[in-house]
Order: structure tokens, then sequence, then C-alpha cells
């Protein structure tokens, strides 16, 4: 099929002859003589018209009867036609189907449940609302990369077969690895440290992992991270590029992806109030806000939904929660040196209650209050020489975070559930297709 155009750019062929190929999704007949259908690529949509003398007759009668989903190869001519999406249409003088489909496709017009959805996810895909979610995510990964690679980042990707913990032991999944038990990745970002102190700025993308036995729609087993890592940074500059790159994403989503936006029925207004600066506000004000709701919680206690929820109301765009109590927070988090109960680590968390969708903070520099940490949780403290080597061989300051792919990306098209902004969402309860 070398020769074959893609439906995006038929509007460049205006009165040629092309060949495309696509799958029928709609079709509807004006008699025996006159077929319409709307065939799609992938790329886009285009009504081609099948007509009786335009065509051999057996092809006709095909055109009539191809079921949705079936293959198609159509020669024919490109025509404007102001009322069709994309400004033209295709005239056959051929048409042939290359698979007829089955006749039951399994997703129609009708309602289906989520469930059934997911269970079909491999042929749901093709609907309009997924592939206006897999555009958006796309663009957010491309906004993100360039960035940080105009901001001159290098990327340098994180195993993903670890033998260690980072984020807590409780959501390691453990691998059988030759005869030895190791763990899928929680987060790149110990192995980040260590690019940082070669590289400078660094940051790594890629699938992570969490055994997290919550069922909510902000939870995934698999997800997708990306986390930068900068030599020499404070919590300061850390949240100035927290801002700086989700800033980015919101201008792009906005600039780029208003079709996809359109199908999603998405308010854009909602996101346009969404560009930096965003408030900033430590976790010991956050507490005093909620003070009196029903959110209030006992200085101490982390944040859940309800905590997140309640402060990304107060406020209609992301904001940057810093300095968590130090208790609560992971192992090689750096202790405030003015009040070393709260570490300068910092959440932020979307509007609209999609939650928490960058964590990250200053690194603690410090190897003999590393060793500490790492015995009073329990850690095993082989596992972790080698990143007590990079507090011994040029300690330094280092700062960074990790924002969630698909939470980004749920909140973006307002998605709902965060299944929904991965192609293929690791749940607790799915793991197929
Ligand atoms: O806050 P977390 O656990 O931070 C870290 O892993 C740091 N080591 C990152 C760093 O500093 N380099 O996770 C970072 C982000 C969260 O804010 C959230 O957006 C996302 O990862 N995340 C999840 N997304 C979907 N499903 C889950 N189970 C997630 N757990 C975390
Ligand atoms: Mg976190």
């Amino acid at each position: 099929m070398q020769d074959r155009i893609r439906i995006r750019s038929l509007s460049e062929h205006v009165g040629a002859e092309v060949v495309l190929c696509g799958w029928v999704r709609q079709r509807r007949s004006s008699g025996a003589k006159l077929h319409f259908l709307q065939v799609s690529d992938g790329t886009a949509g285009v009504q081609v018209v099948v007509k009786k003398g335009n065509v051999p007759d057996e092809q006709l009668e095909a055109a009539r009867y191809v079921p949705f989903e079936s293959t198609v190869v159509v020669r024919g001519t490109v025509k404007e036609d102001a009322r069709q999406v994309g400004g033209v249409e295709v005239s056959a003088t051929e048409f042939e189907v290359m698979s007829a489909a089955a006749e039951d496709f399994p997703i129609g017009r009708k309602e289906h449940g989520v469930g059934f959805l997911m269970d079909n996810r491999h042929l749901w895909l093709r609907s309009s609302r997924p592939r206006a979610a897999m555009r958006i995510r796309a663009e957010v990964i491309r906004a993100c990369r360039d960035y940080l690679d105009e901001g001159g980042f290098t990327c340098v990707d994180a195993p993903i077969f670890n033998s260690s913990a980072a984020e807590g032991t409780a959501t390691l999944f453990p691998v059988g690895y030759f005869d030895q038990t190791i763990y899928l990745s929680q987060t790149g970002q110990l192995h980040m440290e260590a690019a940082a102190q070669a590289l400078g700025d660094v940051y790594c993308f890629g699938p992570t992992f969490r055994a997290e036995k919550s069922k909510t729609r902000r939870h995934l087993t698999e997800f997708w991270m990306l986390e930068p890592e900068m030599a020499f940074a404070d919590l300061d500059e850390d949240m100035d590029v927290m801002e700086g790159m989700i800033g980015r994403v919101v201008e792009r989503v906005l600039e780029r992806c208003g079709p996809e936006l359109d199908v999603l029925e998405r308010d854009r207004a909602i996101l346009e109030r969404c560009l930096p600066p965003y408030p900033r506000i430590s976790y010991t004000e956050a507490l005093e806000r909620l003070e009196g709701t029903d959110a209030s919680i006992p200085w101490g206690e982390d944040f859940g939904a309800p905590q997140e929820d309640a402060v990304s109301a107060m406020f209609e765009k992301p904001v940057l929660v810093h300095r968590f109590p130090t208790a609560i927070k992971a192992f090689y988090m750096k202790p405030d040196p003015e009040q070393p109960e709260v570490v300068l680590g910092c959440d932020m968390i979307a509007p609209e209650g999609y939650g928490e969708i960058i964590g990250g903070g200053e690194r603690s520099a410090d190897l003999a209050y590393l060793e500490r940490k790492i015995e009073e949780e329990g850690l095993p403290k082989e596992p972790y020489e080698w990143y007590l080597d990079l507090r011994r061989y040029g300690a330094n300051p280092t700062a960074g975070f990790g924002m969630g792919l698909e939470r980004v990306v749920a909140w973006m098209g307002d998605l709902g559930h965060v299944r929904e902004a991965a192609p293929f969402a690791r749940t607790m309860a799915r793991t197929s297709p």
C-alpha cells in the first residue's frame, strides 16, 4: 500500500484520484444504487460515496452489505465538500473489501458499562473517546519532553528490575529473578540521583509499579512516571520546574488538542484558569485552612483524597503543598533545617478531584542521617549501599520530582478515572487485554 494516502491529508489532494485504506465505521444507503460509508484509517475519517455506474456492480453490492469494522481499500476521486468533516469526500471508482469483519462487533452505539468496555479495551480503543484520550496523552508526553529537553535536561532512563524499595516496602511487586526475588521499580528517582551527579539535570520517563490495594479512580498498579532530578537545586527551584512543566502541558493541550477536548466535552475555561503561577502553601497552613471542615485532620496525619480535594477546591488551579511531616514521608527526603519535623518535599495537587499529580522535593545529602533512616524504617542496608555511595563521593544538594502521567492526562481530559488515561490500564483487578 505504498501509494495510499492517509485520510488526514486527503484535503491536499482535491481533484486527484487516490487510494485509501481503512475500517468501515458507519454505513447508510439511499436505495440499492447509492451507499455512503464512513471510513477511518486512524488518522481521520472520510465519507466514501459508492454509486452505481462508478464501480462494478459486485463492488456496489459489497458496499451495500459490508459489516462495520471491515477493512476496505478504496480508489476514488477526492471532492471538496464543505459539509463534511475535513472538507472532502471520496467518490469511489473501486471498492474492495480486504477483510470482512464478523457481524457481531461488540461495541455498538448503545451505552455499555465500563466493565464491559474495559474487557473489550482492544476494540473500545477505536472509539472516539479513547482515541481523543490517547492523543492527549501523546501531547502531554511531548510537552513534558520538550519542556525538559529545551531546558537542557538529559534523558537517562532508569531500570525496571530492582533489588530495593524506594517508596516503602508495602507496595512492592516481587518478581522471581533466576533464584532470587527482586522487585519491579516503584520510581526511577534513586538512579536519577546517580545520573544527576554525572550529568547535572536529568530525567527518566518510564513505567513504574505499585502493588497498591486501592480501587480508586486515581490508582493503577502500572503507570508511567516522568522524573526530573537536578543537582544543586533546592525546593524552590524544584517547585519552579514543577510549575513550569505543568504550565507547558496545559498550554499545549489547549493549543494543540482542540478537537480532542471537543470530543471529550472538556470545559476549556477550566483549563485556561490553570496556567501558572500556582499557589504554594505548607502542609501546616493547609491544615489550618481545613480546620472546622469535614476534611480536618490532626497535625502529622497524611493527606488522603478528602484533604486533597478540599485543598484543591480552595483554588481553581493546581496547588503546591510543601513541608509535610517527616514521619509520613520517604526516607530520602531532607528535613527542613529550620523545623526538622517537616521535610523539604512538595506535592502538586490537581483541581477537580484529580488528586496528587506530582510528588517530589529535596533529597538529604547527609550520609549519617540516611543511614539512620534506613535503619529506623527497618530496611536492609546492603541494597542501599550504592545509593549511600552518592553521599560518600561528592554529596550535593539535589532535588527532583515524579509526575504521574495518567493522573495528568485524566485531569486534562476530565476523564473521571485514570484507567481511561492508559491505553491498557493495569489495576488490582485487571491485567488483560
Ligand atoms: O509521590 P510518589 O510516590 O513519588 C515518588 O515516587 C518519587 N520518588 C518521585 C520523585 O521524586 N522522583 O509518586 C509520584 C507520582 C504521584 O504524585 C502520582 O501522580 C503518581 O506518581 N502515582 C500514581 N499514579 C497512578 N497510580 C498509582 N498507584 C500512583 N502512585 C503514584
Ligand atoms: Mg506522593
